[in-house]
């Protein structure tokens, strides 16, 4: 850090204490990767106490994306969480948002910058932001981001003044991993410029004023990433089905070796990739990503890293030790963006993307829930699978086939919530096996989903609605009877199992 700024370091506690009640935060972070882990446990503690007197204190919560249990958990559980945008993991918010106390607003994380930027939703008045380096020139600081690059940017552009929590458990080792780049606004329509994975557009670091910097707070921690699991049988079923038909597709000519591949948050996901880098068929990968996992280092160590574009470092605390230990070796590998180019459409499309992502349910006519709990309860949010569906060479789709012990079908009639429809999606995948959906209508999509998707238990049951509508529906090109859509899910309420 620039000497300059040594009279800029402060406590937490004196950063929190500077926190208006109601003010909007744009912290930094972007899964539990780079974000701010000391003000917001100072600032959960002084809002406890404000609250204890019987006084109102609150604030709007807008991040990256999920962060640590230190900012979501902390501010949730003291109840100062009142508003929060745009994507969550955590159990105290979850509880917070379906209880009704804290008001959610789920967003694809690629709109997220924008939506401040643009004024739909009130700008952040003060950002919290963890890096790893700042430099100073002139009456500029040059902040270099610790993790993850989510909105930083933005909301220290926006801001009136900047919280910075300066990280030295990476260190200015990583410095040079970010590419911050920030489109221009319209009516301005120019192109964003990049052409490949690995392509860098903008610089190193967040620029703002020096006079913008309230307080600097050092800090030495890890982000508190739980470990992954190795894969469970059902994940490398799944793994062993993307990769078939990757094959199919490559020998068919239809998938070019070299298309950058996105993969969800998860133990699935980071099957799949794990299990692309052990197989002696697969040719070097680029991944376009938002959330770069534990699997990288299968991928690195089998030498099938081309290049690591994504929004954070999502890695397990060996995993971030492991990287520190080889950033020398490894850091031109990686390429931190900001969420809305890291999930771009325009940068999506254009690179021809291969997106893998979780769904919690999918239904017979090729609609996807990746949010909402029998259609009423938010687990996590749309995170970037919309960003990245709706726009990749080659939408994927997982899930096991069950959930809860067989007594969830996670193949349903209708689905509960929808997030991304039939226009959208192309592949749908179990442990059971693929359903290829391309070019095929409702009623083709439906019967190659239950044979190929649906789990035995339930296969009858969803070729009896299916063959119901077919013949008792008014019009059959989707042949529902909304009479009976849910009929899953109510009897889910109602006994605990979705079979009768
Ligand atoms: N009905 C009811 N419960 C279900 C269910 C269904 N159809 N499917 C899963 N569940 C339950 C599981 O039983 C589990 O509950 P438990 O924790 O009480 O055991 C819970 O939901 C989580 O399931 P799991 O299989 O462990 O999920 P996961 O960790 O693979 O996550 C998503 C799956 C969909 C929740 C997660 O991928 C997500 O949030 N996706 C949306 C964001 C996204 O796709 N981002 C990607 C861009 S990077």
């Amino acid at each position: 850090m620039h000497p300059s700024l040594n009279s800029k370091i402060i406590t937490p506690q004196e950063a929190a204490l500077q926190i208006n009640n109601n003010e909007v935060l744009g912290f930094s972070g972007f899964t539990p990767s780079g974000y701010p882990k000391v003000i917001p446990v100072a600032l959960a503690e002084r809002g406890e106490q404000i609250r204890a007197q019987g006084e109102d204190f609150g604030v709007a919560v807008y991040t990256g994306a999920s962060t640590g249990d230190e900012l979501d958990g902390a501010l949730a559980r003291a109840g100062i969480m009142k508003v929060r945008m745009p994507y969550q993991s955590n159990r105290d918010v979850r509880a917070g948002i379906n209880n009704g106390t804290i008001q959610y607003f789920d967003q694809h994380l690629s709109h997220m910058a924008k939506l401040v930027r643009q004024g739909f939703v009130p700008p952040p008045t003060t950002a919290i932001i963890e890096a790893v380096d700042i430099e100073v020139q002139g009456d500029t600081a040059h902040v270099y981001l610790a993790g993850s690059g989510g909105c930083s940017a933005t909301y220290m552009m926006v801001a009136d003044r900047v919280f910075i929590e300066l990280n030295s458990f990476y260190g200015p080792g990583l410095k040079g991993m970010h590419d911050v780049y920030i489109p221009c606004a319209h009516p301005c329509v120019d192109s964003i410029p990049l052409l490949s994975a690995g392509g860098r557009i903008g610089k190193p670091y967040v620029e703002i004023p020096v006079s913008k910097i309230a307080g600097i707070i050092e800090t030495n921690m890890p982000d508190q990433m739980g470990g992954f699991v190795d894969p469970d049988e059902e994940s490398k079923t799944i793994a062993a089905h993307i990769l078939d038909f990757l094959r199919h597709e490559r020998q068919k000519g239809r998938l070019p070796v070299d298309l950058p591949y996105q993969s969800g948050v998860g133990n699935v996901a980071n099957a799949v990739l794990g299990s692309m880098a052990e197989d002696p068929n697969q040719a070097p990968l680029s991944l376009f990503t938002e959330v770069i996992q534990d699997s990288i280092f299968q991928i690195i160590e089998n030498d099938k890293l081309v290049v690591a574009s994504g929004a954070s470092l999502t890695l397990s605390i060996p995993g971030q030790e492991k990287l520190k230990a080889n950033l020398d070796q490894w850091r031109d590998k990686f390429v931190i963006r900001q969420q809305e180019i890291s999930n771009n459409p325009e940068v999506v499309r254009r690179l021809g993307t291969i997106s893998m992502n979780t769904a919690i349910e999918v239904d017979i006519f090729g609609n996807a829930n990746s949010t909402h709990m029998v259609g009423t309860s938010m687990m996590n949010g749309i995170g970037g699978s919309g960003d990245f569906t709706r726009n990749a060479y080659l939408p994927i789709f997982m899930t096991p086939s069950t959930a809860k012990g067989g007594a969830v079908s996670c193949v349903v009639p209708m689905v509960s919530h929808t997030d991304h429809h039939e226009h959208s999606t192309q592949i749908f995948v179990t442990e059971r096996g693929l359903a290829d959906l391309r070019g095929l209508s409702p009623v083709q999509r439906a019967r190659e989903i239950i044979k190929n998707c649906a789990h035995p238990d339930y296969q009858p049951l969803l070729t009896d609605y299916l063959e119901y509508g077919l013949k008792n529906a008014k019009g059959i090109h989707t042949p529902h009877t909304l009479s009976r859509a849910f009929e899953f899910h109510t009897r889910f309420l109602e006994t605990g199992s979705m079979l009768p």
